[in-house]
Order: C-alpha cells, then sequence, then structure tokens
C-alpha cells in the first residue's frame, strides 16, 4: 500500500503521472464535465502524447455512480479491446474516484488504477483508504470493493475552482479527522478562512496522512478504521432521511451535523470535556445547520439500518478526548436523542 503523494505545482504532477502511466498498454482517464472544463486542461497539455489518452466523460454528481453508467464505461473498454495491463486514471472528486475505482477493481479481475483527486473530500477522504463503490436502489455503495490503487497524486491547489459547498463538504472530514487524531490540527481549522481555498490546501496532506496512518493499521476495518466513522452513525441517519424527502444535503454536512450530535453524547457521556465540545460545536455551527423539518422520529429508522450495527444494537465512534476515539461504543439511543434534540432545540 503506497501512501499519497502531493505536488504543489502541475507541472510536477503531470511528471509523476507521466512516470506512472508508462508500461501501460492503453491510458484511459475518467472524469465528469466540470472536471473536464477546469481541471484536465491545467493538467492534459503537460503530458507526452496526451492524444493517445481515452478520455471517458460523465455527467457529475452522485447519479454517476450508478450500474447504468459502469455498463456504459464497460462496454467503452471492451470496444477498446482494453487489456489488464491497461490503466485507469481517475480525474475527479469522490464520485470519480469511487466510480472509476470500482470499475477499475473488477474489469477482467482488476487492472492497475491511479487516483488524482480533485476535490477536498477527494484528497482527504474517499481517494484515500481503498474504498471503492457504486449506489443501486438508493442505496450509497451497496456494491463496491476493497482496492487499492498504484498511486495517489494530489495536488492541493486543485481546489481553487473547487464551489464553497464543496469546499465545506470536505472541510467537515478534515474536522473529524482533526478530533479523532490530532488536536493541534483541530486548532489550525479553527482560525482559517474557509472560503479562501489557499488556507485549506495548507492542511490537506495532514488530514490525509491521517487518514492514511489509521488505514494503514486496519485495511479491512476489522477495529481502529472505524474511528472513521465518528459522526457517520447519525450523520448517515440525517443524510438518508434528506433524500428521502428530496432535499438532499451534501456528505459532508450530514457528517458535520452528526459529528454535533456525537460529540455532544462524548460529552454527556464524560468522554469530550465541556472545553473541547464547545470549541467544536463553535467551529461547526458557522458554516452547517440542522434542516428545519428533521425530527428525531424522522432519523431513527435510518439509525436502524446502519451498517455498523450489531445484534440490534446501535454502535458508534466516541472520542474519549481531543485527539483519541473508541469504536463499537453501543450506546443507549435515548442518549442519541437527548443530543439531538438539545441541538435541533438551540
Ligand atoms: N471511498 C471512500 O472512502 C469515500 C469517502 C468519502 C466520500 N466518498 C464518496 O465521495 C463522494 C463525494 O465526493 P465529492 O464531494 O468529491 O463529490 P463529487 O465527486 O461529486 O465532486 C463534487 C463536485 O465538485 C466538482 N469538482 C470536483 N473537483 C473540482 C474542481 N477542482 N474544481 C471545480 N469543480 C470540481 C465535481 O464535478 C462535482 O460537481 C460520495 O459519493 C461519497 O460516497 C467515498
Amino acid at each position: 500500500m503506497s501512501k499519497a503523494s502531493f505536488h504543489h505545482s502541475d507541472e510536477h504532477l503531470a511528471l509523476e503521472l507521466q512516470r506512472k502511466m508508462e508500461g501501460a498498454s492503453q491510458v484511459f482517464l475518467l472524469t465528469d464535465s466540470n472536471v473536464a472544463e477546469l481541471v484536465l486542461p491545467r493538467i492534459l497539455p503537460l503530458l507526452k502524447n496526451a492524444d493517445k489518452i481515452d478520455i471517458i466523460e460523465v455527467e457529475p454528481g452522485e447519479a454517476s455512480k450508478a450500474l447504468d453508467v459502469c455498463h456504459h464505461i464497460f462496454q467503452h473498454f471492451i470496444e477498446a479491446n482494453a487489456g489488464r495491463d491497461a490503466l485507469l486514471v481517475n480525474l475527479g472528486g469522490g464520485v470519480i474516484t469511487d466510480l472509476g475505482g470500482f470499475i477499475a477493481s473488477v474489469y477482467k479481475r482488476g487492472i492497475p488504477f491511479i487516483h488524482v483527486p480533485t476535490s477536498l473530500m477527494g484528497m482527504c477522504d474517499a481517494a484515500i483508504g481503498g474504498k471503492t463503490g457504486i449506489d443501486l436502489l438508493d442505496v450509497k455503495n451497496v456494491i463496491g470493493s476493497f482496492a487499492y490503487p498504484k498511486a495517489v497524486l494530489i495536488q492541493p491547489n486543485f481546489i481553487e475552482t473547487l464551489p464553497i459547498e464543496h469546499i465545506k463538504s470536505g472541510f467537515a472530514e478534515m474536522v473529524k479527522h482533526a478530533i479523532i487524531a490530532d488536536p493541534q490540527l483541530f486548532d489550525a481549522l479553527e482560525i482559517i478562512d474557509i472560503e479562501e481555498p489557499n488556507h485549506i490546501a495548507l492542511f490537506i496532506e495532514r488530514s490525509t496522512l491521517i487518514k492514511e496512518d489509521i488505514v494503514m493499521e486496519d485495511f479491512m476495518e476489522e477495529g481502529r478504521r472505524k474511528i472513521l466513522n465518528f459522526g457517520h452513525t447519525i450523520g448517515h441517519a440525517i443524510e438518508s432521511f434528506c433524500l428521502s424527502v428530496d432535499a438532499p444535503l451534501s456528505h459532508g454536512h450530514a457528517v458535520a451535523l452528526g459529528i454535533l450530535v456525537e460529540a455532544k453524547m462524548s460529552y454527556h457521556l464524560g468522554g469530550l470535556d465541556l472545553e473541547s465540545y464547545t470549541k467544536i460545536q463553535r467551529l461547526l455551527s458557522k458554516s452547517f445547520q440542522f434542516p428545519k423539518n428533521c425530527q428525531w422520529e424522522d432519523i431513527l429508522p435510518f439509525l436502524f439500518n446502519d451498517k455498523k450495527n450489531k445484534n440490534n444494537q446501535v454502535r458508534f465512534a466516541i472520542p474519549k478526548k481531543m485527539g483519541t476515539c473508541e469504536w463499537d461504543v453501543a450506546v443507549d439511543l435515548e442518549e442519541a436523542r437527548a443530543a439531538f434534540e438539545e441541538l435541533i432545540n438551540e
């Protein structure tokens, strides 16, 4: 498992990508139409034999993590006679790295792939850790694989063109990493201007490293990797409810709300102290609000669908104090309800 490499200029990133593409019989590049317009032109002219790269473009957004889109890409590969020594480069946000990683992991039982994440979520989270997936029948990531890319190449400045709502979404995961593993990173995130991509870009590498270190220790998520689910138990339930009433929230927004609730639960249970909890609440409430129509009874059914549950108990990753986190903590749902209701009534 190799670590992501950071490249602080387009030229440097292109050089490394060029090196990694050598030896492949054919190179395919998967991207979405936004990234094709805003990021691809920064890289393509810097690559030798760029005209030989077979570019596959899909629509932006979660809807592209779908079987029909896979079908279209598999068909493209088959028509191009792509062999097992072909290479797939996934240039885009988490949708492209999840989709492209999945396709590469199963086409002809697996071909090599490289992630070049372009969103903050992609750089700090989705492209790291070897999970791939697509959605089916409204269930997120229900089809997928664990598959490790040949390389992950990151140019933090790609986020310059990323819309603010997607910056916020990735920022929530950075805050999560800081709470579970790095109090100093949290202190830094508290004072930066999140509307300023240059400020955020400074902390991407630290956030990425946190995820990588945790994944390296527990690739198959049998133990410590579960701390990355902090904020996600409640977050996923809120996300699923909002989706079910046609008022979707971004994944990061839902995770930020989940972090708020689960941090409050931790405080109530004698984990996080008041000062730490207040800092988390102050930082996240600046950018993320609870949707007006979302009550505890609405999200409860979705909590029982959580894949982390065992024997009908809801399990959480709960910080013990700033910088450390426990996993598989069975918590009485009344605790979760109390934290949730206090927050929505604030
Ligand atoms: N595999 C994992 O471990 C993992 C972890 C977290 C999230 N995810 C998945 O990641 C997805 C969300 O990722 P995302 O937030 O990156 O969504 P995304 O890929 O849809 O990207 C967000 C938007 O930003 C655009 N975009 C991307 N880079 C850009 C750039 N540099 N400039 C301008 N626009 C740009 C995209 O076109 C898209 O419209 C979800 O499907 C989620 O399930 C996976």
